[in-house]
């Protein structure tokens, strides 16, 4: 099998103009080599002694696990020298982190969660590394919080990484979404899973059911029609899968179809929903719409929404481009 590396991929993508620039090629590069190390991290578990709870808790009000900050600090440590970025945000750190003065200042920011679905991380589930790239203002110094917060629209590259019975890199620069599988014996992510599009109609949904009654009537309404099997409105049955890794909910559908919902629910009516748009949504949007799908937060497309903060979050339904329009209609009338 003529066997198209990652680096081979980037080149050939900078070369035909579907990658901005030699910087954002290393850039991805340096962010997928840093995620063979955190899944070296988290496949060894207990043997690494990189289990439980880190007994901090992050801007999120989560308790942070081990691997959370670990894993952040792996991503730090090795974009700060670099000269790509101009600065760094992640969730597991209240503020921007900026380019120390000691090493050239890049074109890009870099933005990240480290580990999604860290609830899963000490059951053994898949988890996973999401990251997504913006340019930074020109010739700034002093990269401020204000910076970061530009539209998803504006995403030069996001992917995610998702440590699984395979560890699969799935990336997008805007011109497709491609799946890298690695192979453990080079080190090497491998392109195998070229031009990768959401299926047209689904048979799935994921939602947490156990948040139902704080759900609003759109969503509430929506749900009960998937539920409802041949019988009801949609006229045919969904099964449904909740994993509570974002990354491998969003695999899944690439791979199979389906829809993805976290909606607003009213256990804290300050909060448009659980996930973050910055570091999770937006990212994740860029990944689904690139290839076929729709992303909304229920009232319009999430790559529109202009950031308010670094850590905002949104109420996310992604995933198949009719269910979305589905769901978002409902919320209209
Ligand atoms: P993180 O582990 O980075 O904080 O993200 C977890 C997110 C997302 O991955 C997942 O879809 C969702 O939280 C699961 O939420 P529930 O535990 O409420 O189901
Ligand atoms: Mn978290
Ligand atoms: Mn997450
Ligand atoms: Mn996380």
């Amino acid at each position: 099998m003529n066997r198209i590396t990652l680096s081979r991929f980037l080149l050939d993508a900078e070369r035909q103009g579907q990658l901005a620039d030699a910087t954002l090629r290393e850039l991805i590069l340096t962010v997928a080599n840093t995620c063979v190390a955190i899944g070296d991290a988290v496949n060894r578990g207990a043997l690494a002694g990189v289990l439980g709870e880190a007994g901090t808790g992050n801007v999120q009000g989560e308790d942070q696990k081990k691997l959370d900050v670990i894993a952040n600090d792996m991503l730090l440590e090795a974009n700060e020298w670099t000269g790509q970025l101009a600065a760094m945000a992640s969730e597991e750190m209240d503020d921007p982190y900026p380019i120390p003065a000691a090493y050239p200042q890049g074109p890009y920011l870099l933005l990240f969660d480290p580990l999604d679905g860290s609830s899963n991380i000490d059951v053994n589930i898949s988890v996973g590394t999401i990251f997504s790239v913006l340019r930074a203002p020109e010739g700034k110094t002093g990269i401020e919080v204000a910076d970061f917060l530009q539209r998803g629209t504006t995403q030069a590259a996001a992917g995610y990484v998702l440590y699984g019975p395979q560890t699969m890199l799935v990336l997008t620069s805007g011109h497709g979404v491609n799946g890298f599988t690695l192979d453990h014996g080079t080190g090497q992510f491998v392109l195998t899973h070229p031009l990768m599009r959401v299926p047209e109609t689904a048979k799935e949904f994921a939602i947490n059911m156990s948040n139902q009654r704080h759900w609003e009537a759109p969503v509430q309404r929506y749900v009960g029609e998937l539920l409802s099997g041949k019988t009801g409105p949609r006229g045919k049955d969904f099964n449904m899968r909740w994993v509570a890794s974002m990354v491998a909910e969003v695999h899944r559908i690439l791979c199979r179809g389906g829809v993805f919902m976290y909606p607003k629910d009213s256990r804290d009516p300050s909060r448009p929903g659980k996930l973050r748009l910055m570091y999770e949504a937006n990212p994740m949007s860029f990944i689904i719409e690139q290839a076929g799908g729709a992303a909304s937060n229920g009232h319009g497309r999430i790559l529109d929404l202009q950031p308010e903060g670094l850590h905002q979050r949104v109420a996310v339904f992604l995933g198949a481009r009719e269910e979305v329009d589905l769901v978002t209609a409902l919320h209209a009338d």
